[in-house]
């Protein structure tokens, strides 16, 4: 028996087995729009077997994109795109989610293959905004404080992003909190130096994700999972931590929150982090154990004996892979037959299926 290919039912959703694709940018797309390289990078994801695919980061706003060809869902004409796709994942049995996002101060810059540099006003950059004034290196433009008027749009934005995905046809919404983007630069005092409602005591940083999941979760069909994806820790000196995670997580799981999705990191550039195989698989492990909640695993998780002993042992409810789904999208169907287990393979492609 595999848990790894056990199914999981997360309110009304049924996923066909625990393998997830981690969130990625392809940075692929013009004015927001998904287009052909989404359906067949996703698409080839769900014919290679994954219960859950979910999209990457798509932008609430247009300054809230990383850069100006991330994948967007500010405007309903985005929805026709993401909608073609969520059919195809559909047919092909997999659950489509999408992680909603604002980059924050993080904003602004080129594709990694263009350099990762800030993108200038004169190029089609914008002006990024952030908690407090702070850039997140020495030497980027600095962001501006957002006013309450600015946090109030930021959560209306989600709000409105979530009634297009449930448009578009996703099941699964991901509200993205981690990797020092918007949300997560509220969350950790390295980051967030303000005075008022939304800066300060634990309270206070919390606020924004707090205010933005109330939202979606108001605006996500009831039958339907919500996950949130947070930086279990911030990996430095006086910022945000594991504990801290926890006492979220629990508040999460009063507002309706399914899943913590576990990575770290993100928000300090010199933050010392063991990168290792499975190196942040203990952050969901605890705050599932001190929780309740179910957790996902994330972060260099790459073979089926790793992501099986995973599930196997309880340290998490769901194993998300990115890198390693690049380089074999067809990663669940070889685990399968890695591990004994027997899955249908598509239709069209049953010949190649390997005989016991
Ligand atoms: C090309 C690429 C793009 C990524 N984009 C996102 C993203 O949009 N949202 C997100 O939360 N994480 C993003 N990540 C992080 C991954 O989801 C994942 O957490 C990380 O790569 C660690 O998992 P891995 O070791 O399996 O690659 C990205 C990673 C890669 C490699």
């Amino acid at each position: 028996m595999s848990s790894l290919f056990t199914s999981l039912t997360i309110r009304g959703i049924t996923l066909k087995n625990r393998i997830v694709v981690s969130p990625m940018c392809m940075y692929s797309s013009t004015d927001g729009m998904a287009n052909d390289w989404h359906l067949m990078h996703l698409g080839s994801r769900a014919v290679g077997g994954a219960g859950l695919i979910i999209t990457e980061a798509a932008a609430v706003s247009p300054e809230g994109r990383i850069t100006p060809d991330d994948l967007g869902i500010w405007k309903d004409e985005h929805v026709p795109g993401l909608q073609r796709i969520t059919a195809f994942l559909t047919a092909q049995g997999a659950v489509p989610g999408i992680q909603l996002a604002h980059a924050g101060r993080k904003a602004s810059t080129t594709s990694p293959w263009n350099g990762s540099h800030v993108v200038p006003a004169t190029g089609g950059g914008w002006q990024t905004v952030a908690p407090s004034a702070v850039p997140f290196h020495a030497g980027q433009p600095t962001p501006t404080a957002l006013t309450q008027a600015g946090i109030d749009q930021v959560v209306a934005d989600f709000r409105a992003a979530t009634l297009r995905a449930v448009a578009a046809g996703f099941q699964v919404l991901e509200v993205h909190a981690a990797h020092g983007y918007l949300l997560h630069a509220f969350l950790s005092p390295l980051s967030n130096t303000r005075t008022d409602a939304f800066g300060g005591s634990f309270e206070n940083r919390i606020r924004l994700l707090r205010q933005v999941v109330e939202t979606t979760r108001a605006a996500w069909p009831a039958q339907l999972p919500l996950f949130v994806r947070i930086s279990a820790t911030d990996w430095t000196e006086g910022g945000w931590t594991a504990e801290d995670s926890v006492a979220l997580a629990i508040i999460l799981q009063e507002l309706g929150v399914d899943v913590i999705d576990c990575s770290t990191g993100g928000n300090v550039p010199t933050a010392a982090i063991p990168v290792g195989p499975g190196y942040q698989v203990r952050f969901a492990e605890k705050i599932k154990r001190e929780t309740g909640l179910l957790t996902g695993a994330v972060g260099m998780i790459t073979t089926a004996t790793e992501a099986e002993a995973i599930v196997a042992s309880g340290q998490a409810d769901l194993v998300l892979l990115a890198r390693e789904m690049l380089r074999d999208p067809n990663f669940p169907l070889h685990a399968a037959q890695e591990l004994g287990v027997d899955v249908a393979w598509p239709n069209q492609y049953a010949r190649a299926k390997p005989r016991p």
